[in-house]
């Protein structure tokens, strides 16, 4: 979900309404907004659906006042609907609050509550929440700031809130306990928001609100507090962020300008950090943590969704490279068994957002084991980062588009700068290779670029698949994590079923679903499993099926074999990962495009999941 709040002299419903709009790829299922003027008069506008229904529903409504909150909503509890969106009120209609996260104690609360008479309205987490503020300042006779912190000392879960009163008409309350909250810090003006993104064109100037922290803005005055009273001294900080790495930038989607973005962003991601000519790869957040490293029994890299494909790669380039051993894991399955984890291992926990909460909890549970953590993550100031003992951002800018393009490459660009430099620290990798590796890895950017001239040929293709109701996407060795974020891409934004498999496994099951309309598409570029992956193909054409080929520029063997061949341009076989995802990515989002689907707010997904 995403969160925005304002309180200075400004009119509070534009800067708030474009503000969501920022924000919607963090959820859109429904959005509302509050709004106080200073004789008190609160008004709530929510709507189920995309923002653009909330802003035609005010339309010739009051929307008068200069403190507002708006939130975008992903659904938890509680189908979206009018009555389930926020804000919600408390009983008395003196309170609203917006929320980001899961209440996981609200059936018990709930029930305590409506045992004292309170009434609920909506199926949500979030309305208990502001009813036992109500309730514990009516009943302890407190004042709101003091209420606030001793309803959320009851309150298992995760947040972050904003509150605004009647009764207080010139204040907002903010807190977060595991889901983000970034306050813009202006001229008599404060602005609230779930990240950076709605505030960068009012200041630069931000604080990052900490878990269990309490922020209480006044239109000339922010103080922050933790939940146990303690007052904290603001840290406030410059974003690098500028505002038209938030617009389209000319193009029809996010994703496409994000694909096309991608020379640049993996650029971005390896600036400053090598040094092809002495063959020195410099890694600024791990030179602390060299000897850990180069000793580590073992690295265990915890993800969910396209990160964790990124991480897939990384584990055959690590392993290829540094020899350490490394197992690949879903955060969320990794942080509910019992692993075996010692302080000899080393968790990277590769995360775009740095808020995805699984990924987080994962980190937590590593780190109470003594393991030490290193974050790869793309957003800069996120919980992630914070929570690693050291890491690297991705510096691949913004990503708008909830399908992760740009963040991946940058991601397996991280990893594979991260394989090099173990190799180099752990001297598995002879000089003169490294120094060719990192000459060829130079050219990466350029060489995308020249991927992506094949985007006209991939819109001819998408234009014969864009009615397939099923598609398989093959791959071996790091094609096959390329094959899984392939299949991913489409399944998302175009909601075609797609299955990314190892090419040999093709044989144990997907064969069967092989016809003549299933297109296959095959990562069969020249290296190491080129004459399998041939092999592999035979058997899909032996059944009839349509073969779609990824292949090295130049290639003709597998050309005669295939129905249709879109070429990259030829590298070193560590590459291949971050050349033969950029025709995928364009075929997902050209077939998505064809068959009319929102490809920058796929249905039911969200770009950031805060919640578990
Ligand atoms: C969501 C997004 C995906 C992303 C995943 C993990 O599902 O839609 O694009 O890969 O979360 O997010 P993270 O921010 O941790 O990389």
């Amino acid at each position: 979900c995403g969160i925005v709040g304002y309180i200075g002299f400004r009119e509070a419903y534009p800067i708030v309404i474009k503000g969501l709009q920022r924000l919607e790829y963090r959820g859109y299922d429904s959005a509302g907004v509050a709004l106080l003027d200073h004789s008190s008069k609160l008004n709530i506008y929510k709507k189920a659906g995309k923002v653009a229904e909330l802003e035609n529903f005010v339309i010739g409504k009051d929307s008068s006042g200069s403190i507002g909150m708006g939130h975008t909503r992903w659904a938890t509890h509680g189908a979206p609907s009018d009555r389930n969106s926020h804000p919600h009120e408390s009983g008395n209609g003196n309170l609203a609050i917006i929320h980001n996260g899961i209440i996981e104690n609200y059936g018990p609360l709930k029930e305590e509550l409506i045992s004292r008479g309170h009434i609920f309205n909506s199926d949500t987490d979030t309305e208990v929440l502001i009813h036992l503020i109500e309730d514990i300042q009516k009943e302890a006779k407190i004042d709101l700031q003091q209420a606030v912190r001793e309803a959320l000392k009851e309150v298992v879960g995760a947040y972050a809130i904003v509150i605004m009163s009647k009764e207080d008409p010139e204040m907002l309350i903010a807190a977060r306990k595991g889901s983000p909250l970034v306050i813009g810090v202006g001229e008599k003006e404060y602005f609230i928001a779930s990240d950076a993104t709605p505030i960068v064109e009012y200041t630069k100037n931000v604080i990052y609100l900490n878990d269990n922290e309490i922020a209480y803005l006044k239109t000339n005055e922010l103080t922050i507090r933790t939940i146990d009273n303690t007052v904290k001294t603001p840290y406030v900080q410059q974003l690098e962020i500028k505002l038209e790495m938030l617009e389209k930038g000319g193009y029809e989607h996010f994703m496409l300008k994000e694909i096309y973005e991608q020379p640049r962003s993996i650029n971005d991601c390896m600036r400053g950090r090598i040094y092809p000519l002495e063959g020195k790869i410099q890694l600024g957040g791990i030179k602390e943590y060299a000897e850990k490293f180069k000793n580590a029994h073992r690295i265990i890299i915890v993800a969910c969704g396209t990160s964790w494909h990124a991480g897939l790669v990384g584990e055959y380039l690590i392993e290829e490279y540094a020899r350490i051993p490394v197992e690949v894991e879903y955060a969320s399955e990794f942080r509910y068994r019992n692993p075996i984890i010692s302080e000899n291992d080393i968790v990277i926990a590769i995360s775009q957002s740095g808020e995805t909460a699984d990924t987080m909890a994962a980190i937590e549970m590593a780190k109470s084991k003594g393991a030490t953590i290193f974050g790869i993550c793309n957003v800069v100031g996120a919980s992630i980062p914070r929570l690693s003992d050291a890491g690297m951002y991705t510096h691949a800018g913004p990503e708008i588009g909830v399908a992760s393009t740009k963040a991946f490459t940058a991601q397996v660009t991280a990893l594979t700068l991260m394989a090099f430099y173990m190799a180099e620290v752990k001297g598995t990798l002879p000089k003169t290779k490294l120094i060719a590796l990192l000459s060829e890895l130079e050219r990466i950017p350029s060489l995308v670029e020249k991927a992506l001239e094949s985007d006209k040929l991939i819109l001819e293709i998408a234009e014969k698949f864009k009615d397939s109701r099923n598609a398989l996407f093959l791959g071996r060795g790091s094609g096959f994590p390329v094959a899984l974020e392939g299949a991913l891409k489409l399944k998302e934004i175009s909601y075609i079923h797609a299955e990314g498999y190892p090419a040999a496994e093709m044989k144990h099951g997907p064969i069967a679903l092989i016809d003549e309309e299933m297109p296959v598409i095959v990562i069969a570029t020249k290296n190491s499993s080129y004459e399998k992956v041939i092999s592999n193909i035979q058997e899909v054409k032996a059944r009839k099926g349509i073969v779609v080929a990824i292949v090295t520029e130049g290639d003709t063997d597998v050309v005669k074999m295939a129905d249709y061949s879109i070429e990259i341009p030829a590298s070193d076989e560590a590459f291949l990962p971050l050349l033969a995802t950029i025709p995928l990515q364009l075929l997902s989002y050209h077939i998505a495009v064809l068959r009319g689907c929102n490809v920058d707010q796929p249905r039911n997904l969200a770009k950031s999941v805060t919640v578990e």
